[in-house]
């Protein structure tokens, strides 16, 4: 079992480029995988989960290339040219991987099988089996979790979908099942999620109909081959952004091109709020998304009421501002956020154990947590931390080192490599003292 061993440091400096974005590199292979024609994807996040998605679609007969470690070529093989992969695929620890697959497969004619770790067998996959058997899927969950065994069938019908919570990860696998369906379907969501799949499909020359919580696809009769540029992923940005707010030095830490998609910088408006002095420089397009370069500087913070509608425009940013808000003046309270508690590990238990054994005083919610922050000074003691195999937790503790008065111990972080390979040769660029604390339990 890996682990970092995080001291604490006077500061971090710098310039830093962070990896491609998880959400669009899953999405990258997967929709170039069903287009007409050679797609080139630049910037591809090369990291176990993403690996997972481009593996599952190798297996389903799609040839992809790899001529440099963040570049996929994906030779398209047509809306209807899957073939079964013949044995289970493997989502490992990738929730985006099996529920997007769940629905771009529901509509196969072929039979499949999805499977994942420990900590993906845990998640739940009914949200996503229910509606697609309204659409005339054949899918069976394991008890609501996976494995997910889907039974080949001859078409879908679009349906008319209120979704009851606001998740991409729904949506994008309705909107590809939706591809193979014999009329048009809506989703209405209850808030806004990310947009990736949208932005995609537009641009491969999907019909959408979009009005602010709805959206409607009009089956294709197929899907262009298209470049892509992935820009820098928002999420691991995340906890540089943190970093930089409770630890740079005076000329603040540079990070460099990174998606700015407005469905995915919940946590910038929310941190903006507690004080952060974040400047986004040189916004440019990078197809259909948006990036720039951000310039975060240290901070004095505030504690804040997090308004529910910025949760889903933050869902994975909450390991890290829960970091930031143990720093800030008075208290932060996030609700509305129960959708934490079935990511990689229940991230509001996990991250209450961590802040407890580092002495930082909160209150866990069913939906939330308030913490009582502390501007000055060493706010976590030194300590043990068990991530509980999730990569966020991992990094958002490593984040946290900044401000200790003693090293901190970080179980449990292999995972780190679902998401963000290179996070901590990053961190020591800019300055953290992470240190591989070995494989010991
Ligand atoms: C994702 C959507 C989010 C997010 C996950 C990636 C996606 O999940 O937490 O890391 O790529 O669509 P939900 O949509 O289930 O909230």
């Amino acid at each position: 079992m890996r682990s970092y061993q995080a001291s604490p440091v006077a500061q971090v400096a710098g310039e830093i480029t962070v990896p491609g974005d998880k959400s669009i590199s899953h999405r990258s292979v997967m929709l170039a995988g069903l287009c007409e024609g050679t797609s080139r994807v630049e910037g591809f996040l090369p990291s176990e989960d993403c690996l997972a998605s481009m593996q599952a679609m190798r297996a389903l007969g799609v040839h992809i290339e790899r001529p440099a470690v963040d570049v996929a070529v994906v030779r398209g093989v047509g809306l209807h040219g899957l073939r079964a992969a013949g044995h289970d695929l493997d989502m490992g620890n990738a929730g985006t991987a099996m529920r997007l697959l769940t629905g771009l497969l529901a509509g196969q004619r072929f039979d499949s099988r999805l499977v994942g770790d420990a900590s993906l067998s845990r998640r739940p996959m009914e949200r996503v089996a229910a509606p697609l058997r309204l659409m005339g899927a054949r899918l069976t969950t394991t008890r609501g979790t996976p494995p997910v065994s889907i039974q080949g069938v001859q078409a879908l019908h679009g349906i008319d979908y209120l979704m009851p919570v606001a998740s991409a990860q729904v949506k994008s696998a309705l909107l590809l099942a939706g591809l193979f369906a014999d009329s048009p379907t809506r989703i209405i969501e209850p808030a806004v999620s990310r947009d990736h799949s949208e932005r995609m499909l537009e641009a491969m020359g999907v019909s959408l109909r979009r009005e602010a919580l709805q959206v409607e696809l009009q089956p294709p009769a197929r899907l262009h081959a298209r470049d892509l540029k992935v820009p820098g992923d928002f999420s691991s940005a995340a906890f540089f952004i943190v970093a930089g707010l409770i630890g740079a030095g005076p000329t603040g830490l540079l990070i460099r091109n990174v998606g700015i998609n407005p469905t995915r910088t919940g946590l910038l408006d929310i941190l903006r709020r507690m004080g952060a002095r974040i400047e986004v420089l040189s916004g440019r397009q990078a197809g259909a998304e948006a990036v720039a370069d951000l310039h975060v500087q240290r901070s004095e913070l505030s504690g804040v009421q997090v308004p529910p509608e910025l949760v889903p425009l933050a869902i994975d940013e909450f390991p890290a501002l829960f970091i930031a808000a143990a720093c800030a003046r008075g208290e932060t309270q996030v609700s509305g956020a129960e959708e934490l508690r079935v990511k990689e590990s229940d991230r509001i238990a996990v991250m209450s154990e961590g802040l407890r054994s580092l002495g930082v005083p909160h209150e866990v919610q069913p939906d939330g947590m308030r913490i009582e922050g502390r501007p000055e000074g060493p706010v976590f003691a030194g300590g043990m931390i068990d991530s509980h195999g999730d990569h966020r937790i991992a990094m958002a503790f490593a984040v946290a080192s900044l401000r200790a008065s003693a090293p901190l111990h970080i179980r449990d972080v292999a995972n780190v490599a679902t998401s963000f390979p290179g996070f901590a040769d990053l961190g020591r660029r800019v300055g953290l003292a992470l240190e591989d604390g070995g494989s010991g339990t």
